[in-house]
């Protein structure tokens, strides 16, 4: 009898943390938003500027050197991977394709399992522009984290 009512228990539990990190993940999406706002120009980030959209979208997570350890770190599962390192770990080239694919969040890479980042591609997408404008946010973050890399 004990047995078979904590078995019944499990499923809401489960339910309960899986709600917990939904919630932190919106959190944390809410913060970037503001962080957008608060930067030096009060209005969305130019598309052209992949800097401006980094501090603005990702150093929140990822750290303002591309490094990791942004302030919302604590609240992930997974800590955010140094992006600068990314061509040292594809022997000395940079994996283009999977960073614009990773940012953009073609399901071929969300496939692989867990996902704490943000789709970009439909953020952008929602920001009310063209599709267009969209792909050049995700192209303009791919070529800045490009110009990050470690030697
Ligand atoms: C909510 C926190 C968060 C934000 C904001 C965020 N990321 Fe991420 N990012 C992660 C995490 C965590 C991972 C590791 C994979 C995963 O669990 O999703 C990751 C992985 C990545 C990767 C894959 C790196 C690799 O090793 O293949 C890239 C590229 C990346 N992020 C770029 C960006 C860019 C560009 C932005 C801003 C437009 C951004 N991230 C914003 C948390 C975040």
């Amino acid at each position: 009898m004990r047995h078979s009512n904590s078995q019944g228990k499990s499923p809401a539990f489960l339910q309960g943390v899986l709600l917990a990190i939904v919630i932190a993940i919106g959190a944390v999406v809410l913060y970037a938003q503001k962080t957008e706002i608060v930067t030096v120009q009060p209005r969305p980030t130019s598309p052209a500027s992949g800097a401006e959209m980094f501090t603005a979208y990702c150093a929140v997570c990822h750290g303002k050197d591309a490094k990791g350890n942004g302030p919302a770190t604590p609240a992930l599962k997974v800590e955010p991977p140094n992006l600068t390192m990314l061509s040292k770990q594809n022997k000395g080239k940079f994996p283009e394709m999977s960073i614009y694919s990773m940012i953009n969040g073609d399901s071929t890479v969300t496939a692989h399992g867990t996902r704490e980042m943000p789709i970009w591609g439909q953020v952008f997408r929602d920001m009310g522009r063209d599709e267009a404008q969209a792909k050049l946010r995700v192209r303009n973050l791919t070529k800045y984290i490009e110009s990050l890399q470690a030697k």
